[in-house]
């Protein structure tokens, strides 16, 4: 499958706000702890509203927009 949109993830950033996943759970995991799970999100094309939705919500600028 062919990506236009990945979020790169700064875990060391995340201060467990939530935000991200409050915006859009399918694509943000969280730990048991709420802090998101480290790696790179490639987001389907459909989900790229909620995927930029969900980045820009976070407080700590934890999640970076990278279209490819
Ligand atoms: Fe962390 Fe930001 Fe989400 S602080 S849990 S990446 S809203």
């Amino acid at each position: 499958m062919e990506y236009r949109m990945r979020v790169i993830v700064h875990t060391s950033k995340c201060q467990g706000h939530a935000r991200c996943w409050a915006q859009a759970p399918e694509i943000f995991n969280l730990d048991d702890e709420g802090y998101i799970l480290p790696g790179a999100i490639d987001v389907e094309e459909r989900d790229e509203l909620f995927a930029s939705r969900g980045a820009r919500s976070c407080p700590e600028r934890a999640l970076e927009i990278d279209c490819v």
